[in-house]
């Protein structure tokens, strides 16, 4: 890598899908970190479907991001200079280090990583984070499974839906999850062991849902949003609870949602739940050693995609996402 500090800034919000060419690609002189700051080579930039979001005008969880700034990224990296006792050089860290290969930081701004020795590196920014955190947040005290309930959990392949699905399993409930390939519903049901699996895309998902949970559905982890949720709405039993993580299918603008649907929450007296984890950043501590745990037993599975190619990869990587093509979390690799 040379020293030349490539950064990507967005220049036009997009209207749809992210391109390239919503970017204007800068390389500038690598920062010199000031008295007690940290100089951090970015190792990943992990791709959450919300990344999306905050490149629009109206803020999301985040403020927007501002144009002709160097856009924002949730990145694992490396501490390379340190004017701080805090923070050793070699430190892994997290923080976000945003679309650029160094950024300057003050300690304080940035979480030190210790990866276990069985565990990649690259896990520390995905499941054993706050895609971790979040599943299992969302699960125990939004759906809060008892044995012998369906739990219903969309987008059952991503990062999120399959520790969903697992922490459902493991807390004794019965899991049925929605995926987009037949590949994706295989992998939860023989190696995540969910109970079984509908393929969006190719199978009626009424039809299935009648068939797989004829009790209705007394929870549902909801990433996705759209006729998917509408159809699980329609199943739901009385009090049902609904964990509100996500709407994916409608970040790029799409997406239609009824709001027939929505009579459903007050006819069965439901409890639907927006959250966010930044609310429970206060569990951190103590949930990801959990989740580490049942990692290195082999009770929770999950797939990371790293994505070669540095920045310029993160469109595509972004892309997979939206379209399902991805095998795994996205990670791009600087
Ligand atoms: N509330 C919070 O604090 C919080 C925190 C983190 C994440 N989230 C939310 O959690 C959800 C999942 O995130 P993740 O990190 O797990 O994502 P991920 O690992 O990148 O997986 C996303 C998956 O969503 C599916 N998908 C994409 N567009 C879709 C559509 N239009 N309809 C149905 N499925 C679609 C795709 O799989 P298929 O092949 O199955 O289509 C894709 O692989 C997102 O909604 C995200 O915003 C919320």
């Amino acid at each position: 890598m040379s020293d030349m500090n490539e950064q990507w800034r967005l220049i036009t919000r997009p209207d749809g899908e992210a391109r390239a060419d919503h970017f204007e690609v800068q390389d500038s002189e690598k920062p010199t970190p000031g008295d007690n700051e940290v100089l951090v080579r970015n190792i990943y930039l992990f791709i959450p479907p919300s990344m999306r979001l905050w490149m629009n005008e109206k803020e999301s969880y985040f403020p927007a991001q501002q144009l002709g700034e160097v856009m924002m990224g949730i990145t694992l990296g490396v501490v390379e200079e340190s004017n701080s006792p805090d923070l050793e050089v070699g430190t892994y860290v997290n923080g976000m280090g945003g679309w650029q290969n160094w950024f300057v930081s003050q300690p304080e701004q940035l979480q030190p990583v210790s990866p276990h020795p069985d565990i990649p590196l690259e896990t520390y920014r995905t499941v054993l984070d706050v895609q971790g955190l979040t599943a299992y947040q969302g699960i125990t005290e939004i759906c809060k499974p008892e044995a012998g309930k369906t739990l219903v959990v969309t987008a059952a392949a991503g990062c999120v839906g399959s520790l969903a699905c697992q922490i459902g399993k493991i807390m004794g409930a019965k899991v049925i999850g929605i995926a987009g390939s037949a590949e994706k519903c295989k992998w939860l049901t023989s190696e995540c062991g969910i109970d079984a699996a509908i393929d969006y895309k190719s199978e009626n998902i009424s039809e299935r849902l009648d068939a797989l949970v004829p009790e209705g559905i007394d929870m549902i982890y909801e990433n996705v949003g759209g006729t998917i949720m509408d159809s699980l709405l329609d199943r739901i039993n009385d009090h049902a609870r609904i964990a509100l993580c996500g709407l994916i299918s409608s970040y790029n603008g799409g997406g239609v949602q009824s709001t027939a649907s929505l009579n459903q929450i007050v006819i069965k007296t439901a409890r639907l739940e927006g959250f966010l984890v930044r609310d429970y950043m206060h569990e951190y501590e103590k949930v990801i050693p959990i989740l580490q745990d049942w990692v290195l037993s082999d009770k929770l599975k999950y797939k990371v995609e790293v994505v070669e190619g540095g920045i310029s990869a993160t469109i595509g990587a972004m892309s997979n996402i939206f379209h399902g093509r991805n095998k795994g979390v996205q990670l791009v690799k600087f």
